[in-house]
C-alpha cells in the first residue's frame, strides 16, 4: 500500500451460501456453500486503470460488487484511502438503463443526487456530457429504447462521468456489443481515460480488450488472482501457465468468435475446488507439490505469481 493509493483489497475473500434448485429439495440435497472469490489482494494507483481478466464465472463481478462497496466480503479487508466517489459501469445496457426515464434525466440524476453543479447549470452540464461520448444534446429528451446497444453504452459513461467519479468500475463494458461496435467504445474510454485522467478497474473476459485498456492486469481463474503485473510484462514473459496459455489462445481484438472457453480442459467445479494449486487440473506442468500445497502469490520480476514455479521465456520450461 502507498500514499498513491485509490483501493486495496486486502486477501479479500467471498463465499456464497449455495443455490438449491427444485430438484435438489425433491432429492433432500443441501446447499453446497460456493467459494466465489479466494484471498485476493491488489491495490489501485491513482491515474491508472487496472485490468482484471479470466473466464466466465471466475468471480470477477463477485470482485467488482465488492470493490464497489455493493457486496461485503466474508474475509479479508477492502479499504479506500481519503474520499471516494465512485461510480459503475455494467454489460448489459438493456437493464442498466431505467426505461421510463428520459436520457437527459438519467445523465442528470448524479449530478442532482451529489448537487454537483447548481439547478440552473444541470441541463448545460447533460448537454455537455452527451456530446463528450459522442451523442447530441436532443438525444436527452428520447427514452433508452430509442438507442441501439453501442448507444446505450455510451449513455451509462455519460451518466457515471455526470457523477465526477474518483474512481470507475467497468464489469464487461464492451462484452455485449458487435466487435466494431466495441472498438468505438473502447476507443471513447481510452480518449476519456487520458483527458480526464480517470483511475479504474476495467473488467473482460477478452485478453486484447485488456490489454488495450490497462496498465496493469490480474489474472484470475477459479476465483483467485493467480498474476499481477504491468500489462507489458504480461505480454512480454507470462509466468503463470494459466497466463501463458490465455496468452497463446487469445483470438485478435476483431474476431467475431469470442469463445469464453479458450484454453483446453474444463472449468472445476467452483464448489468443489482442486487441492492445492487451483489450476493443476489443466496445467502442462503440475507436480505432485502441485496437488498438496497452495502457493502463495509471490514477488516475481515486476509482478506477482501464484505458483510455485516459474515459466521461463518460452513457455516451455518451469524455472523452480
Ligand atoms: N448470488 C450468488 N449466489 C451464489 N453463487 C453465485 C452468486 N453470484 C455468483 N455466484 C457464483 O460465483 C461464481 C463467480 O461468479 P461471478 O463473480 O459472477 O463470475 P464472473 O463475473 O467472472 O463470470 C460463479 O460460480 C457463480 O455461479
Ligand atoms: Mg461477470
Amino acid at each position: 500500500m502507498s500514499a498513491g493509493d485509490v483501493l486495496i483489497l486486502n486477501e479479500v475473500s467471498k463465499a456464497y451460501d449455495g443455490r438449491v434448485s427444485m430438484l435438489d429439495r425433491l432429492f433432500g440435497r443441501k446447499a453446497k456453500s460456493l467459494q466465489a472469490v479466494r484471498e485476493v489482494s491488489f491495490s489501485i494507483r491513482k491515474g491508472e486503470v487496472m485490468g482484471l481478466v479470466g473466464e466466465s464465472g471466475c468471480g470477477k463481478s463477485t470482485i467488482a460488487r465488492i470493490a464497489a462497496g455493493l457486496m461485503a466480503p466474508t474475509g479479508g479487508e477492502i479499504g479506500h484511502p481519503g474520499r471516494l466517489r465512485q461510480q459503475m459501469i455494467f454489460q448489459d445496457p438493456f437493464s442498466s438503463l431505467n426505461p421510463r426515464w428520459r436520457v437527459h434525466d438519467i445523465v442528470a440524476e448524479p449530478i442532482r443526487t451529489h448537487g454537483l453543479r447548481p439547478k440552473q447549470e444541470v441541463s448545460a452540464r447533460v448537454a455537455e456530457l452527451l456530446t463528450q461520448v459522442g451523442l447530441s444534446e436532443a438525444d436527452g429528451a428520447k427514452f433508452p429504447q430509442a438507442f441501439s446497444g453501442g448507444q446505450r453504452q455510451r449513455i451509462s459513461i455519460a451518466r457515471a462521468l455526470a457523477g465526477e467519479p474518483d474512481f470507475l468500475i467497468l464489469d464487461e463494458p464492451t462484452s455485449a456489443l458487435d466487435v466494431s461496435v466495441q472498438a468505438q467504445i473502447l476507443d471513447l474510454l481510452r480518449d476519456l481515460q487520458a483527458r480526464l485522467n480517470l483511475t479504474s478497474l476495467f473488467i473482460t473476459h477478452n485478453l486484447p480488450v485488456v490489454r488495450l485498456m490497462a496498465d496493469r492486469i490480474g489474472v484470475v481463474y477459479l476465483g483467485e488472482l493467480v498474476e499481477l503485473a504491468p500489462t507489458s510484462a504480461i505480454f512480454e514473459h507470462p509466468r503463470h501457465p494459466y497466463t501463458r496459455l490465455l496468452i497463446d489462445a487469445a483470438p485478435d481484438l476483431d474476431a467475431e468468435d469470442r469463445s469464453l472457453h479458450p484454453i483446453p480442459g474444463e472449468l472445476p467445479d467452483p464448489s468443489d475446488p482442486p487441492s492445492g494449486c487451483v489450476f493443476r487440473t489443466r496445467c502442462l506442468f503440475a507436480t505432485d507439490r502441485c496437488a498438496s500445497e497452495r502457493p502463495k502469490l509471490r514477488k516475481i520480476g515486476p509482478g506477482e505469481v501464484r505458483c510455485h514455479y516459474d515459466l521461463d521465456l518460452t513457455g516451455r520450461e518451469l524455472v523452480a
